[in-house]
């Protein structure tokens, strides 16, 4: 069993998307370890998209994914990292997301696509810890 960072990014949290993510999550039997809404200061914005620091969209994202309340959950189960990936659909929610996807299905732009997961067993571990730092592995 595995243990994956899944966050309902201030879009889905806006547009009321919060439900339908956790039901899919749940129908596909993983299960939910903690879960809350709260919101994101910069420096654990910064933190936690460090890979991208230099990137051009790097401000702009830092920007969007402190605008509002995220929903922050330790999702847990076989190949959870991987399958919650597969909900999710790829980055860009028009030229990469199969319909039936989150972002598939939700989605028009590639910064508002809606959720973030874990892309590996390194960065579930670093992110995990980042985000839920009384949580033991
Ligand atoms: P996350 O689960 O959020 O990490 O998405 P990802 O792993 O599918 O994509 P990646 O880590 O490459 O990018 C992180 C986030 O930055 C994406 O989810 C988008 O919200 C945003 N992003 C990525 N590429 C672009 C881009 O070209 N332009 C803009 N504006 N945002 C981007
Ligand atoms: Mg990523």
């Amino acid at each position: 069993s595995e243990r994956t960072l899944v966050l309902i990014k201030p879009d889905g949290v806006e547009r009321g998307l919060v439900g339908e993510v956790i039901g899919r999550i749940e129908r596909k039997g993983l299960k939910l370890v903690e879960m809350d809404l709260r919101r994101v200061d910069r420096k654990l914005a910064e933190q936690h998209y460090a890979e991208h620091d230099g990137k051009p969209f790097f401000e702009s994202l830092l920007e969007f994914i402190t605008s509002g309340p995220v929903v922050a959950a330790v999702v847990e189960g076989p190949h959870a990292i991987s399958a919650f990936r597969q909900l999710a659909g790829g980055t860009d929610p028009v030229g990469k997301a199969a319909p039936g996807s989150l972002r598939g299905d939700y989605g028009l732009e590639v910064q508002y696509n809606l959720v973030h997961g874990s892309d590996s067993v390194e960065s579930a571990e670093r992110e995990l810890k980042l985000w839920f730092p009384e949580l033991q592995a």
